[in-house]
């Protein structure tokens, strides 16, 4: 494998798609091919488990094994073959979404968690993993409709900040954890700084 894998986590209403956009606008801009995708939906079948995953209520197993098989797909279909290529793959989302919303936010034993997902992505793991962390508060107030998973009540939104926190302390290495109260663009250029050693090794 050649490419690079980086992915965005942090809670709703952090500016994550934003800044996928702007990083892969930033990369090509220096003659890198980037690809950007999501979970769930970074595939057609995954389209189908997202609409499923936020409209119907369902156990917080069966919730999890959706979010599984929605990145069991994309890892085969999507990512794999974008990194075999070289290119450098931005997820909006991925594993570590599901420790902290499934794990931490309902309370799932994240030792199964991590068994389902071995199984389910293999050894993948991101490169880097960017953190975008901001109060839920000031994440959900920047939201104009709300689906199921963001009508939680807010003790659920502030376990999985922590469990993001707590995931971002055990992998210094891989987590780059940005402030995402601060302006766009100041989020942006932590993120290119932090970034650059690594793209300039390609
Ligand atoms: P998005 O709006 O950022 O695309 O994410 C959709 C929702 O799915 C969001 O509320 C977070 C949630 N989610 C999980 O609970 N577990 C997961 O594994 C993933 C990928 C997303």
């Amino acid at each position: 494998m050649t490419g690079l894998f980086i992915t965005f986590e942090g809670p709703e209403g952090a500016g994550k798609s934003t800044q996928v956009t702007l990083l892969a606008e930033w990369l090509r801009a220096r003659g890198l091919e980037a690809y950007t995708t999501r979970e769930p939906g970074g595939t057609p079948l995954g389209r189908e488990i997202r609409r499923l995953l936020l409209s119907q209520d369902m156990s917080a197993e069966t919730e999890y094994l959706l979010y599984s098989a929605d990145r069991a797909e994309h890892v085969r279909k999507v990512v794999l073959p974008a990194l075999e290529e070289g290119k450098i793959v931005i997820s909006d989302r991925h594993l570590d979404s599901s420790l902290a919303y499934q794990g931490y936010g309902r309370g799932l034993p994240l030792d199964w968690l991590r068994q389902v997902a071995a199984g389910a992505v293999g050894s993948l793991r991101p490169h880097r993993t960017i953190l975008l962390d901001l109060p839920p508060e000031a994440g959900l107030a920047r939201l104009e409709q709300h689906d199921r998973l963001e009508q939680e009540h807010l003790e659920f939104h502030q376990r999985v900040r922590g469990g993001y926190l707590q995931l971002a302390r055990g992998e210094p290495a891989r987590y780059l954890v940005v402030d995402a109260t601060q302006s766009q663009q100041a989020v942006q250029a932590a993120i290119q700084q932090a970034l650059l050693p690594m793209i300039e090794e390609l």
